[in-house]
């Protein structure tokens, strides 16, 4: 299994979660994180750090869109492992829904 990053990360991008992950398998786009499937080692630490609930195990239903969407765009985007401000915009947006829809940006963020 692996954990993945779903659609509340979206536009908040709080990243708490990157500075707990012990492999550093996160990935940043413009204004969302992912997590690459492969790399993960499913410790679960992440999960509870993201103040968004974003951070999900694959076993839940309805996971494979997201499990796909992780792998795509950890293959695109640099690496992160640093905790960085969260988007501005971030508690405003926190828990709305179909923000890949209405805010997703597929450009890469910096890493770091
Ligand atoms: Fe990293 Fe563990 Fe979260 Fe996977 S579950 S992304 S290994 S902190
Ligand atoms: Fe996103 Fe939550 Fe990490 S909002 S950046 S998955 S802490």
């Amino acid at each position: 299994m692996t954990y993945v990053v779903t659609d509340n990360c979206i536009a908040c991008k709080y990243t708490d979660c990157v500075e707990v992950c012990p492999v550093d398998c996160f990935y940043e786009g413009e204004n969302a994180l992912v997590i690459h499937p492969d790399e993960c080692i499913d410790c679960g630490v992440c999960e509870p750090e993201c103040p968004a609930d974003a951070i999900r195990p694959d076993t839940e239903p309805d996971m494979e869109q997201w499990v796909e969407f992780n792998r795509k765009y950890s293959e695109l985007w640099p690496v992160i492992y640093t905790k960085k401000e969260p988007l501005p915009e971030a508690e405003e947006r926190d828990g709305e829904k179909d923000k890949l829809g209405k805010y997703f940006s597929e450009a890469p963020g910096e890493g770091g």
